[in-house]
This record gives structure tokens, sequence and C-alpha cells, in this order.
């Protein structure tokens, strides 16, 4: 990465200004030891780094497309929105940038099994994905409301060979599948832990955050190629954060790009019912990590709620949560209303059917670039493709 001298996180100690940390149990602040080490390792290795490159390439299709949304354009009449393609990756989303990576580490260090959780099923199926193609054994723990909302990825999941394990705890949804799969990491640490978002202990975020920066790398080039100038604003939606922060990390230290998370309000942001960890939440620790968590006053972790799965956790990222402070993020929320409304006028204006997550960016990004001047440019993040939401969009969020 170009002009990265200024921003260099995490520190030495595995923190993002006061978030991250590893906030574990000794036998596995051992496991996350060794897994640093490695990493640190092969992260300079000519022969890891050309594996990885043709992984990206030759297996998860990349480089994804940067796509001029002209009608979209022409419609809000002001700046130029282009769309990142993560959609067109194979498994439909930016969470085989992730898995691809991290499976060629696990292969690495001799692992045989990989354990995962999953909220919206697109990371247990990237997971389940590299499973089959590195010959490993492979759990993927996922709430159990989740499974009955995303029984399409359930199925590709068990396609691919690998178990889905029920999760009936707590709300039976994303945070609760994190809690059951870092429980059994610990009483099997011959199986490496996959996380799927730039969340957990150090060195986890920051690994998945390597791998998936790519996804800026890219955009950087493909609109220097289409534009010849940089972007004014970045757009993204806000799960844990890691198809966010893999768009914005090669920009950070570009004063004049515009870092824009999109977060789920969900029924509304003043409601108990969202998602709204960055705007709402305050310092706390979850999963083995420090980050803006949504809690009570007494500091119980609240719940959190989103109809788009994948974005459904009460914490986020500690990158995020510390670029947040340092003011380097806009921070903004997008109901469960307007992100459905927003899927589907991507499908009907350009006949793409987004990820119902990637549609709380679009939502917000959109009418950003009517209020902007033509000559601006915004680049909204399409994490992933939809073909997973249609069922529970038409059976539950809408009126036929
Ligand atoms: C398509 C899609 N986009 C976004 C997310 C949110 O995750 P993250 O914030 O880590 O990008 C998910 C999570 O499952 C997802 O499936």
């Amino acid at each position: 990465m170009k002009n990265n001298n200024k921003y260099n996180l995490p520190d030495k100690q595995g923190n993002f200004g006061q978030f991250g940390g590893q906030y574990v149990p000794p036998q596995l602040v051992e496991i996350l030891n060794e897994i640093e080490q490695v990493y640190m390792k092969l992260k300079k290795d000519r022969q890891f780094k050309q594996e990885l490159v043709d992984l990206y390439r030759n297996y998860a299709n990349r480089p994804s497309l940067l796509y001029f949304s002209k009608k979209l354009t022409k419609k809000y009449g002001g700046a130029k929105i282009y769309l990142k393609r993560e959609d067109l990756n194979h498994t439909g989303a930016h969470k085989i940038n992730n898995t691809v990576g991290q499976a060629l580490l696990a292969h690495k260090m001799g692992k045989k099994k990989l354990i995962a959780e999953t909220g919206a099923g697109q990371h247990g199926v990237a997971v389940a994905t590299v499973a089959a193609l590195f010959d490993m054994d492979c759990d993927i723990y996922m709430g159990k409301r989740d499974i009955i909302n995303q029984k399409m990825n359930v199925y590709r999941i068990k396609m691919l060979g690998a178990n889905v394990i029920p999760v009936t705890q707590g709300q039976a949804t994303l945070k609760d599948a994190v809690d059951v799969a870092l429980g059994a990491f610990i009483k099997n640490p011959e199986a490496y832990y996959l996380i799927g978002s730039v969340v957990g202990p150090y060195p986890l975020p920051m690994i998945v955050r390597d791998f998936q920066k790519i996804i800026g790398e890219e955009a950087r080039r493909q609109i220097l190629k289409a534009e010849s100038k940089l972007p004014n604003y970045l757009v993204a939606c806000v799960g844990g954060g890691s198809n966010a922060i893999g768009l914005f990390y090669d920009f950070i230290n570009e004063p004049k790009v515009k870092l824009v998370a999109v977060e789920p309000a969900g029924k509304g942001a003043n409601t108990a019912k969202h998602g709204l960890a960055l705007m709402k939440g305050r310092p706390g620790v979850i999963h083995g990590f420090k980050c803006s968590l949504l809690q009570d006053k007494e500091g119980n972790i609240l719940e959190s709620y989103s109809a788009a799965s994948g974005l459904d956790y009460p914490g986020v990222g500690p990158e995020l949560s510390s670029l947040q402070e340092l003011g380097k993020l806009q921070v903004v929320g997008v109901t469960d209303k307007d992100a459905v409304e927003a899927m589907l006028e991507l499908s009907r204006e350009e006949g793409i059917i987004p990820a119902l997550e990637s549609a709380h960016a679009l939502a917000f990004g959109t009418k950003l670039a009517a209020k902007l001047p033509k000559e601006e440019i915004v680049i909204i993040n399409l994490s992933g493709r939809g073909d997973k939401d249609v069922e529970n969009v038409y059976e539950n969020l809408i009126n036929n």
C-alpha cells in the first residue's frame, strides 16, 4: 500500500487505539500467538503471496468489476455512481476473499479442520467452499433464526460437504453462533477457527482486513483508469465491518476521500430494534476484543436487530471503532424498509439483485450522490448478491 506511513494500526500489542486487543482465556492466547507468528512470516513469503494471488484470480474470480451505474446516476442526477461488484465473486460475496486467504494459512499450519460461525450464511458457504478445496473437515455454527431466514445457504453448506450446527441459545443469531463457535475452538485447538469478519481477538481482525483490502486496492486502480481521479466517497454496509474496511483501507490516508459506514437502523434508530454499534454503542468487550458495543447502563450487551442477518451484530470491528474515534469515518444508519426499497430498485434499474446487506449501502449511497455535483464520484460496495434473500424478502418484508 502506498502512503501508509501515517496510519499503521494495529500496534504491537494488537490495539487499534483503545480498541482491539485480546480479552481471552490463556489457552486461546497461546493459539492466537501461534497464528500471529505463522501469519507474519507468511505475509512476507513470495510463494504464499503468489498462491494467494492465484486463488484470488483463478478461483475467486478477481478482480471484481467496478461498474458504472449509468441508470442510477441519471435517476439521482448528481455524482457518478460506481458499484464495486463483489457479488460477482465465486460464492457470491466478498467473504471468499477472506476464506481463501485464511484457508491457505490454515493449510500451511497443517490444520485439517475448519470451524466457523455464520450469520447470513455467506461466510458459512465461503468456508465450506474452501474446506472442500483444501480437503478439510468443516463445522459451521449458525443461529437457528438465521437457519430459517437463510435456508438456501444452509443447503449450499451441506452440499459442499460441511456440517451445519444449529445454535439455539440467546437470540439464536450471529452473536450466539460466535459464542458457541469460539467455545468449540477452545475445546478443539487442533482445528482452525476461520472467523468471518474483522472482529475477534488480535490478530484475527488484522488478518481478515489484510485479505479483504484487495477490494480497495482494485477499486483505486479501476477508478483511476476510468476517471483519472480518486473517488470522493466510498460507501459500504457494516456488520462486523470486513467489506467496509476492505474497501476503505487503501484510502485511509487520502484526506479527500470520505469513508461512509452504513449501519443497520432496523426498525428505526429510535426503537430498540437496530444494530447501530458505531452510532449508539460505547467501548466494551465482546468475543475477545474491545469495540464500540451496544450495551445498557450496567454494561450488559444489548440485543441487536436487522432484517439483514449479516448485519445483525451488537459490536463492530475494532479498526472501524478506532477510525470513527479518529474522525476518519462518517457513520449513518439505514432502516430495513429503505434497504428493501434499494434492493428492489437496483434489481429493476440495473438487473442486479443485491444482498439485503449491500442494499443498506445502496440506499444511502444513491441519496448521497443525488446531493453532490455531477463531477464527483461515489463508489458503493456491492458486497454480495441477493439470491439468498429473495425468499425472505417476498415472504416477510414486502407485500407482493
Ligand atoms: C453480502 C454481505 N454483505 C455484508 C455482510 C456483513 O459483513 P461485514 O460487515 O463483515 O462485511 C455480510 C455478512 O454476512 C454479507 O453476507
